[in-house]
């Protein structure tokens, strides 16, 4: 008997994002990290790889305690205020295909929280001990020593926080602690069997040598404040809000409550600011460990963006909001800008001159530009229809080479999270197709009724060069890459955009002749000097 063709099993791809404090509205730095692992997940979801996209809000906790009483409000009437007018508005202003979104005021995020702390608890991961440390509240975290500094100015004589720049509180408690001390080795061996489960180098780098320092047991629990997941085997206690937030990742996932889901989705890939690269890095594969879970498949940790050289931040007021760019620019402006010129994992500076300056080059007269031409092109020579090609020269080879090459080099690039070097790929293309209509001149060969064969394999090289930047764009600009789709009428020879296979863009001929063709929107429109100025002088 023959065998049966085996059905090639989908890649599993599990993304998040770290969960948002709810103290206050999202800036640009927290669209940053959406727009990334938003990215990351189109790809994915594109190749066809089994893809989940979390994200949430992280709700307990003394910070938005402290918000919730100085606004006169519940903090959980508060932060049902910040999810639905700030929150998920952000998701939409970005274009975030979260598949799910989790609160960790869910009910079955604090069901699975409780679970996984009783089975720590019983398995004797878990003792109470006495302790005194400082505390940051705007990390919510005990400090290491390394990232307390002494205060200036109005803080002068105060010990504040590295990173927040605040005075830091002496906290003195009875606590629940988790023995973390005790998986250091397996730690330690886990960073050095997988290279690549914290990413970048530099991250991991920085991670391994926290580790080898030693580590200290981690207090779990706090009893001064009611705002939380209570303990469940003594509720005067109330969980430490890191540990309740990190096992977001699995309580949306089915832990404790739907095997089957859970094992589809975990392990996750997290994509986190370097400022919250330990808690991923260190605990959060020190508590799966504890309770006999797979740790995550890899942390990368990205920069910051820095505005006058620090990290942007509300609490600074150096906070930009992002509708603030998207009302002048569009989300995919806002997508491409700071997926593009910010080496993801390295700080970046913001400015609204190079964010100006890349939209006229690349998108408006790099990309958009391109499209209208050929489109208008196919419309004045061949009656807006996708023209027949005829025998291939050098100079279509090359285009046709190149797309297959950029594709594989940019998918490669995806899979190391260099999501910068992706776009730098694929915008090879971009460039050589330009350069290709500006050699070939189909204007000129229109001219030569004796060259009509040339300028209709010319405008097919460009055009099937449209469909395939329209596909490898998708993940980053989805808006202008699904109008470019719709005006080369692809969706009714191929299917929706979003469901082409992303990693075979480069292969030609997909797109049949004499597929007609529409009208094709401005992908990216002028902008007016003036509705710049006042965008930038917000
Ligand atoms: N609630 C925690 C995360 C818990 S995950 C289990 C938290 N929240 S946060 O709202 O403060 O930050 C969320 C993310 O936004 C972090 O990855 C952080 O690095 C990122 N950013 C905040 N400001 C940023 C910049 N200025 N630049 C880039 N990312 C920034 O931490």
């Amino acid at each position: 008997m023959e065998a049966m063709p085996e059905t090639p099993e989908r890649k599993r791809f599990f993304l998040t994002t770290p969960i948002f404090y709810v103290n206050d509205a999202p800036h640009i730095g927290h669209a940053y990290t959406e727009v990334a692992a938003d990215v990351l997940a189109r790809w994915h979801r594109q190749a066809g790889d089994d893809t989940w996209f979390l994200t949430g809000t992280d709700e307990h906790g003394q910070k938005i305690l402290r918000t919730a009483t100085a606004n006169g409000v519940a903090p959980k009437e508060w932060a049902d205020r910040l999810v639905e007018s700030a929150w998920k508005p952000l998701l939409g202003t970005i274009d975030i295909s979260n598949d799910d979104f989790i609160r960790t005021t869910d009910e079955r995020h604090e069901t699975g929280v409780a679970k996984f702390l009783q089975k720590l608890y019983d398995d004797g991961h878990v003792y109470a001990g006495e302790f005194e440390a400082l505390y940051c509240v705007g990390c919510e975290e005990f400090k290491p020593k390394s990232e307390i500094v002494d205060g200036e100015g109005a803080f002068a004589g105060e010990k504040v926080c590295l990173i927040h720049s605040k005075p830091l509180e002496l906290l003195q408690e009875k606590n629940y602690f988790f023995k973390m001390s005790a998986f250091q080795d397996r730690l330690l061996a886990l960073y050095e069997e997988r290279p690549d489960f914290v990413q970048p180098a530099s991250a991991r780098n920085e991670v391994v040598a926290f580790v080898q320092q030693g580590l200290e047991d981690l207090s779990i629990s706090r009893t001064s404040f009611d705002w939380g997941i209570p303990i469940p085997w003594d509720h005067s206690h109330v969980t430490y809000v890191w540990f309740d937030a990190l096992l977001n990742y699995v309580t949306a996932t089915g832990y404790g409550a739907d095997e089957e889901q859970f094992a589809r989705r975990w392990p996750g890939n997290h994509i986190v600011g370097k400022d919250i690269l330990r808690f991923h890095a260190v605990i959060w594969p020190a508590m799966l460990m504890a309770a006999g879970l797979e740790v995550p498949e890899h942390v990368f940790a990205h920069g910051w963006l820095l505005v006058g050289g620090e990290k942007m931040s509300k609490s600074k007021l150096t906070g930009i909001a992002p509708n603030e760019i998207t009302d002048t620019f569009g989300s995919d402006a806002f997508r491409y800008y700071f997926m593009r010129a910010i080496s993801f994992g390295h700080d970046g500076s913001f400015s609204w001159e190079d964010l100006s300056a890349r939209y006229q080059a690349e998108l408006a007269n790099g990309f958009g530009n391109l499209a209208s031409r050929v489109l208008a092109m196919n419309k004045k020579y061949f009656g807006a229809v996708m023209p027949e090609a005829g025998a291939e020269e050098e100079a279509d080879r090359a285009i046709r080479e190149l797309a297959s090459v950029v594709t594989a080099a940019a998918d490669a690039a995806i899979e190391r999270f260099a999501i910068h070097e992706a776009i730098a790929e694929v915008w090879r293309l971009v460039d050589a197709l330009n350069g290709y209509v500006q050699e070939q001149q189909p204007w000129a060969l229109a001219k030569d009724p004796a060259q009509q064969g040339r300028l209709a394999t010319v405008l097919a090289t460009a055009t099937e060069g449209l469909r395939a930047l329209a596909e490898l764009l998708h993940p980053v600009t989805p808006l202008a890459t699904a109008k470019l789709w719709e005006a080369l009428g692809a969706e009714g020879a191929l299917g929706r955009l979003e469901d082409q296979p992303i990693r075979e863009a480069g292969r030609w001929g997909r797109l049949p002749a004499g597929t007609p063709q529409q009208a094709l929107a401005v992908l990216f429109p002028r902008i007016e000097a003036q509705a710049e100025a006042e965008a930038a002088s917000k």
